[in-house]
């Protein structure tokens, strides 16, 4: 392998072996749902782990070679020992919590959290006898307070998604050490290893949704979760039983995403800021989330920890709802589509989209306004994508 100098030569290089199959500059994909064994002597020395080949696998739902590389390439991205990758980001979170907490365990999120991580926290988990608190986001005296000597997992994302809520992770990491065993896990899906580190942190699992930035085309789905080798081992363990793995082909996609991480979301985080700064000008924003406008109020927690404020700006659009619509459909360059990450940029009404089943109270009750509108800019010009909503917004 070579040696890692940088996130961007880690995006292209880490995790590759000294030499591939016909010499090949490229991984193969290996797609295959078992392997062979010479004989019953080759498959014994196998089964004792004395097989000369480290790597060597025996069924597909325990580990494939394409996957695995790219696998070393998350580890080394997120500055962890090891890494994992999952058919979806929700099967890698829903795989790694699941190897975290046993009946009678207690976990604590924030409320702003992914609506399909609360879901399983608070039903998923609660069938199975794990109790869970919610807690306002990036609150850490809230955090602080709901710990209890059951907790074994606090779970948090940085940025949140739709208000970009950044949480200070040393900090939360340094409370939830002091006041037990609990496992910090972070899903880092809207940072990118580009803008944030949470291992570096005190963070002891990362996830991703590798569907976004991690893969970057809007043409796969997977997830990953990285982390210390016990740690990933047991979570490893638990794939191995509930089947979420990723398909060779799309860790291939993932692996090829990769390669140009950076340069994606160093343009992402450049054409988000200046989004940014041109909505918060216009006068029918009423208002714009973004971690790195001095009005957020991450803004602080955004500056000392982030390298980049990401590629998603949301905002609120004077009106309501009819007027966040007529914003979205007025857009040209961005199309209307429920993800973000990837090179083209999407736009979406947040009410519309993801709590299309509530009315302005029950939006008002999960914290979503009617107005909001959610932009996930892609890789284009930064002048198109600016001036796509400059148009939109009349
Ligand atoms: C922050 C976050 N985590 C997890 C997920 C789930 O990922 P996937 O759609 O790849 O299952 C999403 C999806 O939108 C997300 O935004």
């Amino acid at each position: 392998m070579r040696r890692a100098t940088s996130t961007s030569t880690d995006a292209v290089h880490a995790g590759e072996p000294r030499a591939r199959p016909h010499h090949t500059l490229t991984s193969p994909v290996a797609l295959t749902a078992t392997y062979t064994f010479e004989d019953s002597a080759d498959l014994a020395r196998y089964m004792r782990g004395e097989d000369a080949d480290p790597g060597r696998e025996e069924y597909g739902r325990y580990g494939n070679p394409t996957t695995r590389e790219v696998e070393r390439r998350v580890a080394a991205l997120e500055a962890t020992d090891d890494a994992l990758l999952f058919s979806s980001g929700m099967a890698a979170v829903t795989t790694t919590l699941l190897a975290l907490v046993k009946s009678g365990d207690h976990v604590v999120l924030f409320s702003d959290c992914y609506r399909r991580t609360r879901q399983f926290v608070t039903s998923t988990l609660a069938r199975l006898g794990v109790r869970s608190t919610l807690v306002p986001p990036g609150d850490l005296d809230a955090l602080a307070a709901a710990l209890t000597p059951e907790t074994r997992v606090v779970v948090t994302e940085s940025p949140t998604n739709p208000y970009l809520t950044c949480v200070d992770l040393a900090e939360l990491s340094r409370r939830v050490r002091a006041a037990g065993r609990a496992r910090v896990v972070v899903d880092a899906t809207f940072a990118t290893p580009v803008n944030l580190r949470p291992a570096l942190a005190g963070a002891d699992l990362v996830v991703h949704s590798a569907t976004k930035f991690l893969a970057g085309h809007n043409d796969v789905l997977a997830g990953a979760v990285a982390g210390p080798s016990h740690l990933v081992s047991l979570v490893r363990e638990l794939r191995g039983v509930l089947g979420g793995v990723c398909d060779p082909h799309a860790a291939f996609l993932v692996g090829r995403g990769l390669k140009t991480l950076s340069l994606r979301v160093e343009r992402q985080n450049a054409t988000a800021l200046a989004v940014a700064r041109a909505l918060a000008a216009h006068p029918r924003v009423l208002c714009v989330f973004y971690p790195l406008l001095p009005a957020h109020p991450s803004y602080d927690v955004a500056q000392a920890s982030m390298r980049g404020g990401g590629g998603v700006v949301s905002f609120v659009v004077r009106g309501g709802r009819d007027a966040a619509c007529a914003v979205v459909d007025g857009a040209r360059l961005a199309r209307i589509a429920p993800s973000l990450g990837g090179v083209e940029t999407l736009i979406e009404h947040v009410a519309s989209m993801s709590y299309f089943e509530l009315d302005d109270a029950g939006l008002a009750a999960v914290g979503v306004d009617p107005g909001l509108v959610r932009l996930s800019v892609g890789v284009e010009e930064t002048t198109d994508v600016v001036d796509d909503l400059l148009a939109a917004l009349g």
